[in-house]
């Protein structure tokens, strides 16, 4: 089923749907009506978003939970342990995991930002796992944007089944169970949203079609499985993991209809825009998803990629320009090369560049932009990614102290000629 947060209806079974009202006094098959928000019951029309969910037994149904011991990476706001830098950073790729390490232990947090008991900010983690989870995962902290680098995913969600190939993202709402299956060796990065969810920008001058179009997301069709075997429940909560043990699986929804609903999408169906005359715009005109704050147009998170495009701008430098900017950047890269640093940043690896802290092309793609010939030129395999907030991104302590963070990167801007005026 395709369309940005649009409405679906879905069953895996024949008549399991109840039809023209949520919840009849008897559901057919006897099965469990439960509503899923998203959003404040009250939430406008626009923003509203919730589903109900029809299911084999109720999702209340479990005994406690309880704190999960944990020596894990996984880190949530307010990220206080390390001081935040005002210094550029940047990492060498995370190690693959293994062996015997699934997704959730394989989440390793490298900043964030915000206040998780208010609902602002988000958090950036790194994964890297080699087997599939046995157990089933629910956030309550906020919503995940999930981005592979190498590895297929397989989200088995409560509302359906999504494939996860790299140069695919997947968005896993707040507080819908799933559990992630790979093969073999997996590696790539998730957002974490404590705030509003993402939606897609809108366009103003650009009209009714362009950058991500909605009809390209996929949000999966109803799937259970009937299993009475024992399944750990694991929950994030306040950051706290929490853990219990059904006596089923919790993948029990035969149908469901709503606007709250795990999707992905194919970066590579993004609609790239870009300058036909001069200049070089600025990078929200490559953003995928934004999750906005009160404040119009300055965004918890942004979600913006680079991907291959056509470079025909007249008389320009081409690739981003040195900038210091109030909104600070994570950077990732899925697979080639970013356009502004011609090495050090490799996929898997990333960058932060905080909030009004100059960055911008390394010398040796200064050197060579201001020296290419501006014929059209097409950057091919790429994709590079960047996760952007209103609020400074705060390394963890484990981001700062690990050997793959690059204690030269400053260099990349050091022996710049000075420019020279008329005598
Ligand atoms: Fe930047």
């Amino acid at each position: 089923m395709t369309g940005f947060g649009g409405h679906f209806s879905t069953e895996a079974v024949p008549g399991a749907l109840p039809v023209g009202r949520n919840s009849p006094q008897k559901v057919p098959y006897g099965l469990f009506a439960e509503q899923l928000s998203g959003t404040a019951f009250t939430a406008p029309r626009a923003e509203n978003r919730r589903s109900w969910l029809y299911r084999l037994r109720p999702a209340a149904s479990h005994s406690p939970f309880i704190a999960l011991a944990s020596t894990r990476l996984l880190r949530t706001a307010p990220f206080d342990a390390a001081p935040a830098t005002p210094n550029r950073l940047r990492w060498d790729p995370l190690a693959l995991a293994g062996p015997d390490c699934d997704f959730l232990d394989g989440l390793v947090t490298y900043a964030g930002n915000g206040n998780i008991a208010e609902g602002t900010g988000m958090a950036v983690h790194l994964y890297a796992c080699d087997r599939s989870m046995a157990r089933a995962f629910m956030n309550a902290d906020g919503e995940l944007l999930i981005v592979p680098q190498q590895g297929a995913l397989t989200l088995i969600t409560e509302l359906g089944i999504l494939e996860v190939p790299p140069l695919h993202i997947a968005l896993v709402p707040r507080g819908v169970r799933f559990r992630v299956e790979v093969n073999g060796p997996s590696r790539g990065y998730v957002c974490e949203n404590y705030g509003a969810s993402f939606r897609l920008p809108e366009l103003g001058p650009i009209g009714s079609n362009g950058l991500a179009n909605p009809r390209d997301f996929e949000t999966p069709i109803a799937w259970f499985e009937d299993r009475d075997e024992p399944t750990e429940l694991v929950q994030k909560f306040q950051g706290g993991l929490w853990t219990t043990t059904l006596d089923h699986s919790p993948f029990d929804v035969v149908a469901w209809h709503g606007n709250f609903a795990p999707c992905r999408y194919d970066l590579t169906r993004f609609n790239t825009i870009n300058t036909v005359s001069f200049d070089h715009p600025d990078p929200s005109i490559f953003t995928v998803l934004t999750a906005p704050t009160d404040t119009p147009g300055t965004a918890n998170v942004d979600f913006v990629i680079f991907p291959p495009r056509w470079m025909v701008a007249e008389d320009s430098f081409r690739p981003p320009w040195f900038h210091r900017n109030v909104m600070s950047e994570f950077m990732g890269l899925i697979h080639g090369q970013y356009d502004a640093k011609e090495g050090g940043f490799a996929p898997g690896g990333a960058s932060l560049h905080n909030q009004m802290n100059g960055h911008g092309p390394d010398r040796a793609s200064y050197e060579k932009a201001i020296g290419a010939p501006l014929a059209p030129h097409r950057i091919e395999d790429t994709m590079a990614f960047m996760f952007e907030s209103r609020a400074v991104i705060r390394p963890t302590k484990w981001a700062m102290e690990t050997p793959a963070m690059q204690l030269d990167y400053d260099e990349c801007w050091a022996g710049f000629s000075k420019a020279t005026l008329p005598s």
